[in-house]
């Protein structure tokens, strides 16, 4: 029998994800030993409520509310609370022991990265995340690992199994809004307050999560544009379908050229967006996430799966640990995080893509060409024109659906006030930028 030695790991937070972080650790030690080349000694597990019920039984002796006592004596810290603080001051202090850490806090890392990875690197320790963005999807150690000798040119994610499962409603059952966040929170796929995912919040930390690595450049959360899917009506879903689209709520990250200033640089941004039906990540369902990615020598990539659930996380969390410990064993500095491109990171205003309009008109003669010379008089070419007429109760009214050649949101934005201050447009029914052509 071969003798390891012993690493000392201490899990923060017992919630679903903690739970189960303990439990497969203690049922797989042996077995993650072997691959780790280093007994992985569960030392303890901070809890804020001990007596509370878990997803995962762990014993009472591992449970203790002292986290800062359970850190100092710990190798390796699992950072599984969530949230800002206390997460950030304690991931601060495993870093500062010299311990490795391994998080799957979205919102610290986004908030905070730069001042957690520069700790880790003064003292030479790790910091570990993959779970972070995804749940069970490997799509960190992709970016940082497998693809650091590519050039990342986009990458479109669906990264927030909330609003995919209700878009997903709205599509496939004819859902309104309302009814598909309901059965989202009956789920439990929705929290109590639903407000970080159906406003793109969870999306936004994400989207700043994946561009800081794939471009290494940091891209701080507040530079991530962020629209969520509240305003996304089921008209707009069928309509979307009749045209051969799907709606979804994209984290779009991409190396672009502001077409004014002709400065090279990245963008983040968060919003729903039209993706073709044919394209990969139509076929992404339910509470499901996916990440594609478009690379300048392996092409494109996509990567799929369980976006959040305790044990699905907890594989992604079991994943680092096996290569914290790995490291250990090997010794030597940790690797620093890299942003070593420093680029640019652009704003919305210099993002060119496609669009969708579609308007309420009165049906007379000469309508579509005024609208057509307002697109012109703004710089944006129309691709295609279909119109659907009905009668109303004083005129016939149309409904005009309008794809764009790619244009400047700008151009995009200067075009759409002016229909809707047009006197031949009764309403501008809805925008959607389309992605993914
Ligand atoms: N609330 C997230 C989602 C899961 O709906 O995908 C955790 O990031």
């Amino acid at each position: 029998m071969i003798e390891y030695r012993n690493l000392r790991v201490a899990i923060l937070g017992g919630g679903s994800v903690g739970s189960q972080v303990a439990s497969l650790l203690l049922e797989h030690g042996a077995e993650l030993a072997a691959r780790a080349g280093a007994g992985l000694e569960l030392v303890g597990v901070a809890v804020r409520d001990p007596k509370a019920t878990r997803d995962a039984v762990i014993p009472a002796e591992l449970i203790t509310t002292d986290a800062e006592s359970l850190i100092l004596g710990a190798d390796i810290v699992v950072e599984l609370i969530g949230g800002i603080e206390p997460a950030r001051t304690y991931i601060l202090q495993a870093l500062h022991s010299g311990a490795d850490v391994i998080t799957a806090n979205k919102a610290v890392l986004a908030n905070h990265g730069p001042e957690l990875f520069e700790a880790a690197e003064q003292v030479g320790a790790q910091l570990y995340y993959e779970a972070a963005v995804g749940g069970a999807i490997p799509i960190i150690r992709p970016l940082r690992d497998s693809l650091a000798g590519d050039r990342v040119k986009r990458i479109l994610g669906i990264v927030n199994g909330t609003t995919n499962y209700i878009l997903d409603r709205m599509d496939t059952w004819g859902d309104d809004f309302d009814e598909a966040l309901a059965e989202a929170t009956r789920l439990g796929y929705a929290e109590a307050d639903p407000t970080a995912d159906i406003e793109g919040f969870d999306a936004a930390q994400k989207a700043s999560i994946l561009a800081s690595l794939a471009f290494h450049t940091t891209v701080p959360l507040d530079a991530v544009h962020r629209e969520g899917i509240t305003s996304v009506i089921r008209e707009q879903v069928h309509a979307a379908r009749k045209a051969g689209y799907v709606v979804k709520l994209l984290a779009i990250c991409e190396r672009l050229t502001d077409a004014a200033t002709g400065v090279e640089g990245v963008s983040a941004r968060v919003h729903p967006a039209l993706v073709p039906l044919d394209h990969p990540l139509a076929a992404v369902h339910g509470a499901n996430n996916a990440v594609f990615v478009e690379a300048e020598a392996a092409g494109s990539l996509m990567f799929y799966g369980a976006g959040a659930g305790g044990i699905q996380t907890a594989s992604a969390v079991l994943g680092d640990l096996v290569s914290a410990a790995r490291r250990h064993v090997a010794g030597g500095p940790g690797v620093a995080e890299s942003t070593h491109a420093n680029l640019p990171v652009l704003p919305i205003s210099s993002v060119t893509t496609r669009y969708q309009i579609t308007l309420s008109v009165v049906d007379e003669p000469g309508v579509l060409a005024a609208i057509a010379t307002l697109f012109s008089d703004h710089g944006v070419s129309v691709e295609a024109v279909s119109q659907s007429v009905r009668d109303g109760a004083d005129a016939p009214t149309a409904t005009l659906v309008i794809v764009t050649h790619e244009a400047a949101e700008s151009a995009l934005a200067s075009t759409v006030t002016a229909l809707a201050a047009s006197p031949v447009v009764s309403s501008v029914v809805s925008v959607l930028r389309v992605e993914g052509l």
